[in-house]
């Protein structure tokens, strides 16, 4: 019987099907649930060619000090904002990622989040469960995604323009910031995000995260977003400042805020959490389907496989 690769997996990867296939085609070694992480890379060093990890998680240096031969940091998830790719690329360590299987999965919540904040649906969920609506009649009016507003996108990447698709069916005017300006898109580019957010209703974030774009959602923007103003966050926490959204939302110097990440996860953020009128959260659900899930396991995996063999990358960072 040949042996299965070994492959160290820092921690485990959200969907339960890709588990079971890695641990059907490979023997891993589960880093989180080892007393001493360095120890368990060092018993396998002279083996180990790949890790697997989130790409939220962190990939440490002494890691791979530890392993030498790794030459694979391979990511679930198309975000690699945890994983430090400039040291990586100096090692001469491949990173890939599993873009595209996720894109129309993560449009799908961020409307999904601007139809929920908008319309009020989880309030009025309650609403109803809760007897209010015998009790006290008809629920307040809600805000109006129709008559003419417009959506600000900042990143119209893959994710962006699946969102953007999605809200010129509802009849948004979209508009969109990021670095460049897109020549072949037909919406408006504001190199400023203030400037930007002064002029929509609602703001959808679906940029990476890291350095670059820390806390580019700041006290400036919320403030030219204003009171009517909705933010919906389906690209990372660190975008957004934290300590400014709230007291935002709370003050009423922003309208509403639908969110499916956050600085720390998992978390229970107590300042939003008390804030059931405008507030809906989300436990970074965008790509959580059963579906999409297992189709970015088998992009995983296939770079495994691929980089194990020799051949080329299907979906490299680096
Ligand atoms: P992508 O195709 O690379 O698009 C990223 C977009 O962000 C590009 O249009 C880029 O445009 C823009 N951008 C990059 N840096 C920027 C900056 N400093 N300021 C403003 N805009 C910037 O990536 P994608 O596949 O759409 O994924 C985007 C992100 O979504 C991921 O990195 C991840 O963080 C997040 N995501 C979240 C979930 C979830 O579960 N919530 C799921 C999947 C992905 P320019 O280069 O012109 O700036
Ligand atoms: C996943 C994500 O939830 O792809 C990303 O960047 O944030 C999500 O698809 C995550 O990678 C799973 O841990």
């Amino acid at each position: 019987m040949t042996q299965k690769p070994p492959l160290l997996i820092n921690n485990p990867v959200a969907y339960t099907g890709t588990m079971q296939t890695l641990d059907e085609e490979f023997t891993l070694h589960r880093l989180w649930k080892a007393k001493d992480k360095l120890t368990l890379a060092r018993s396998v060093a002279d083996a180990c060619r790949v890790i697997v990890t989130p790409g939220h998680d962190e990939v440490p240096a002494e890691l791979l000090d530890a392993a030498p031969k790794l030459g694979l940091v391979a990511c679930f998830g198309v975000g690699y904002d945890a994983i430090d790719v400039p040291m990586l690329t100096k090692r001469g360590i491949r990173v890939t990622n599993t873009p595209d299987v996720l894109t129309e999965e993560v449009a799908d919540l961020a409307l999904a989040l601007l139809l929920a904040i908008t319309r009020r649906v989880v309030k009025a969920d309650r609403y109803v469960r809760s007897g209010d609506w015998e009790a006290k009649g008809n629920m307040d009016l809600t805000p109006s995604l129709t008559g003419g507003k417009t959506v600000g996108i900042v990143g119209l990447g893959r994710i962006g323009k699946a969102i953007a698709k999605r809200c010129a069916a509802f009849n948004l005017t979209v508009v969109y910031h990021g670095r460049q300006a897109q020549n072949d898109v037909p919406y408006r580019h504001y190199p400023d995000l203030v400037a930007m957010s002064r002029e929509v209703d609602f703001l959808i974030l679906s940029c990476p995260g890291g350095a670059a774009t820390r806390h580019i959602v700041n006290a400036a923007v919320l403030a030219a977003l204003g009171p009517k103003g909705i933010l919906v966050n389906v690209s990372r926490g660190s975008v957004v400042d934290e300590a400014a959204l709230a007291p935002a939302l709370v003050s009423g110097r922003l309208g509403g805020a639908a969110l499916d990440v956050f600085h720390k996860e998992p978390c229970r953020p107590f300042a939003l959490s008390e804030l059931t009128e405008n507030v809906v959260l989300s436990p970074h659900q965008a790509s959580a389907t059963h579906e999409t899930r297992g189709a970015m396991g088998r992009v995983m995996i296939d770079n495994i496989k691929a980089f194990l063999a020799g051949k080329t990358l299907l979906t490299p960072v680096n």
